[in-house]
């Protein structure tokens, strides 16, 4: 008798609860689950503490495959990483062509193609600080490790920025490569 009785309000309840109209969602038990509020990325938003919706990734976080770099932009810092880190590329063509290609790109505008010192963004005046000549000795002396380094943190006046977060170490590296073969004074 019992277990007639639970079917029949089970029936009751399958029958109950099926409409005809397909676009009706239903009932909604939890509206506040069903319908969440979507805050925009810029938007204030009361449930962070800070009030905005974009949250800054936890303190340490670092991007897939990013290798942390070990030095500052101080002048200790830039003398280790010339001491130090050793460049791993060949200098071949896929190398200085990869190379090239890339210091079109990230450095010409300042530096100019032939690494002269003289970039659009200076000789137009739109950027005040004199580039370096990066034929001159003074930076061809310098070792692939200092290169990389000031590339990657930029120069130690702030004059130049720091590329580390544009290109890839290995880029970097290419570039390096590129600089000390291509721009060479014989
Ligand atoms: C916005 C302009 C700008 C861009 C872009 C730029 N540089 Fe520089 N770079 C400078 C300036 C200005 C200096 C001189 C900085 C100083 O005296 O502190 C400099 C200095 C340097 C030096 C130091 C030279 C030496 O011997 O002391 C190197 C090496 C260098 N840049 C390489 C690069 C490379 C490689 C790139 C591309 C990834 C690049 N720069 C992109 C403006 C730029």
């Amino acid at each position: 008798m019992r277990t007639r009785l639970f079917v029949l309000i089970i029936m009751a309840f399958a029958l109950v609860s099926c409409t005809h109209d397909r676009n009706d969602p239903g009932r909604a038990y939890f509206p506040d689950m069903a319908y969440s509020n979507a805050y925009e990325s810029y938007s204030a938003n009361p449930v962070f503490k800070d009030g905005k919706t974009m949250q800054a990734p936890v303190e340490g976080t670092v991007p897939r495959e990013m290798i942390p770099y070990p030095y500052k932009r101080v002048f200790e810092d830039q003398q280790k990483a010339a001491e130090t880190l050793v460049n791993p590329m060949q200098a071949d063509k896929e190398t200085l062509e990869k190379g090239k290609e890339e210091f079109d790109i990230f450095c010409a505008v300042c530096h100019g193609f032939k690494g002269k010192g003289d970039g659009h963004l200076y000789t137009a005046k739109l950027f005040a600080a004199k580039p370096s000549d990066l034929t001159a000795s003074f930076t061809q002396e310098k070792p692939d490790g200092e290169i990389y380094h000031i590339m990657t943190v930029g120069s130690l006046s702030g004059l130049m920025g720091a590329h580390g977060s544009q290109i890839s170490p290995e880029n970097r590296w290419k570039i390096v490569t590129y600089i000390k073969n291509n721009f060479k004074v014989k």
